[in-house]
């Protein structure tokens, strides 16, 4: 195996703990730091429980759970490491602090990845005396079930970092894609905010209830987009014409659509009619019996997604 055999996680949250099982599902090593009194209580009972749906999804092939450590300090758990994530709260200031600290116990051809969703890369670059071996590797939570990671790289980036780290998620098992513009949200989570948006939009507005909407994706848009991206399908929605023949057709209603969009604040009355319109959709399901059947479905989902060819 390549350098990257050995990883290290630092900070293991509900992020940093499901990416620590993925690494150890593909048969790496992995390292932890986090200064959390129940840490490593916490992340061995993380991987118990996420280890049978990992074998479920066929992704614990190579996989060994006991070869995990825990380390005292970051600059311990880094070392030897290739490859190194980290997962540490979403404020700017702890992350700069934690590089610091790192940036001379790496390995020179290591290469640390953050799973950062709202801190753009440039923000957190500024941490680094040299960010040549920094990226951005944005998972989707939890890292171990969905495939998605959002890969990016810019100008003081050293060549071919974002290659190497695009190969080592692909290696263990993810999907990933690459951001090439610093924008708020990265790409998955602006997608997901801009249909929120207008879902929240069409209960304000008296359209559907917060259940019908939720149907409305689930039921449709949803379970074709979990095949293929909006773009894709909407290409297949004309006809032999393609896309161009889609573009062609439907560029008034889309326009007047897009025209007609909600743009809502997420303040709290609209918070309090989201709740209540939540709480009489899902009525006296509890939210532990709905975690457990959306990941039951994910895990059904991503198996019949295997049938893809770039699967
Ligand atoms: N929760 C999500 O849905 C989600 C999804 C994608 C990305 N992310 C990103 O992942 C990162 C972590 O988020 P989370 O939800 O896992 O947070 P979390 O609060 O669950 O976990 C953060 C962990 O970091 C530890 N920590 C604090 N300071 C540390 C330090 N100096 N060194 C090492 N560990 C330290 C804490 O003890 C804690 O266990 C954030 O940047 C977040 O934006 C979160």
């Amino acid at each position: 195996m390549s350098y990257t055999s050995h990883t290290a996680v630092l900070g293991a949250g509900v992020i940093g703990a499901s990416w620590a099982a993925l690494f150890l599902a593909s048969g790496r090593s992995v390292a932890v730091f986090d200064p959390a009194h129940e840490a490593e209580k916490s992340v061995l009972t993380y991987i118990e429980n996420a280890w049978p749906i990992m074998t479920e999804l066929s992704l614990c092939d190579r996989g060994d759970p006991s070869k995990i450590t825990f380390h005292r300090s970051a600059e311990e758990a880094v070392d030897g490491a290739g490859f190194v994530q980290e997962n540490v709260p979403e404020r700017l200031p702890v992350k700069h602090a934690l590089y610091q600290q790192i940036e001379s116990a790496l390995m020179p051809q290591a290469i640390t990845a953050s799973s950062a969703s709202g801190l753009t890369l440039g923000q957190m670059q500024g941490g680094w005396r040299d960010p040549a071996r920094f990226v951005l590797g944005h998972p989707f939570n939890p890292p171990h079930l969905i495939p998605l990671v959002e890969v990016m790289g810019n100008e003081r980036t050293a060549p071919g970092v974002v290659d190497v780290a695009d190969a080592f998620y692909e290696d263990v098992g993810k999907t990933t894609i690459r951001v090439r513009k610093e924008v708020p949200g990265h790409i998955a989570n602006r997608l997901q905010a801009a249909v929120w948006r207008e879902a929240i939009h069409l209960v304000q507005y008296g359209v559907a209830s917060v259940g019908d909407v939720d149907k409305a994706i689930s039921a449709g848009p949803g379970l074709r987009w979990a095949a293929m991206g909006p773009t894709t399908l909407f290409g297949l929605g004309a006809g032999p014409g393609g896309l161009a023949a889609f573009c062609d057709h439907f560029a008034d209603t889309f326009n007047g659509w897009w025209d007609d969009l909600g743009t809502p604040q997420l303040d709290a009355k609209t918070a309090e009619m989201l709740v209540d319109g939540l709480d009489e959709a899902i009525g006296s399901a509890s939210l532990a019996d709905l975690s457990a059947q959306r990941d039951a479905m994910i895990v059904a989902l991503q198996k019949a997604l295997r049938v893809r060819p770039d699967c």
